[in-house]
């Protein structure tokens, strides 16, 4: 974790200058925000005094069992933070998701939903694909409709404001 908490804050202060939208509003939406990767991205960006949407719909509890039940992380973000909202959204739901991004009008986003598991993406190839790709190209054309450009530091996705 160390690892990549370091990899956001290096791809935070890389993009400082593009992350401000003309209100001066710090607004970051980022998916999957009840997990690993994602909870990381709320906790540090809250810390800096963003308004942070987070988008989950705790599908890790459906991909993993109640083992991978996400609430409590989501539960613990939003006392701990004034400032972080919690949407429960599935990102495979095209409209929902188009819908969402253009109401909020993120300066950044930051998709981290995704099923994880190599071995799961075998058993389950068509909720992989669905949630990986078809997920990620909602949020690609969401981004698009803003005007956001993207950056991919390996499978997570960051899509920020240019103008
Ligand atoms: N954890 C790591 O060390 C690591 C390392 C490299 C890359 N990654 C990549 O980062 C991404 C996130 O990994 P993670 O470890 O945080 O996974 P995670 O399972 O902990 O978090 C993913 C989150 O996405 C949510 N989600 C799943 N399907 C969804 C859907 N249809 N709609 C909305 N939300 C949904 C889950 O409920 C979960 O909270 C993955 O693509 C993973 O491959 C992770």
């Amino acid at each position: 974790m160390g690892i990549w908490r370091a990899r956001f804050v290096y791809l935070w202060l890389d993009c400082v200058p593009l992350l401000h939208n003309q209100f001066g509003v710090k607004q970051l939406l980022v998916t999957g925000s009840s997990g690993l990767i994602g909870s990381e991205v709320v906790t540090f960006f809250c810390s800096e005094n963003w308004q942070v949407y987070g988008l989950d719909n705790n599908m890790r509890k459906e991909f993993f069992g109640p083992q991978g039940d996400t609430l409590w992380n989501r539960d613990r973000l939003q006392k701990k933070f004034k400032t972080f909202r919690s949407l429960e959204v599935d990102v495979r739901d095209r409209e929902r998701v188009l819908e969402v991004v253009a109401e909020i009008r993120p300066t950044a986003i930051i998709h981290t939903a995704a099923q994880p598991s190599h071995d799961l993406a075998a058993t389950r190839p068509f909720d992989d694909f669905d949630v990986n790709a078809v997920g990620t190209l909602n949020l690609l054309e969401a981004a698009r409709r803003l005007h956001l450009f993207t950056c991919q530091p390996t499978k997570c996705m960051e899509m920020h404001r240019t103008g």
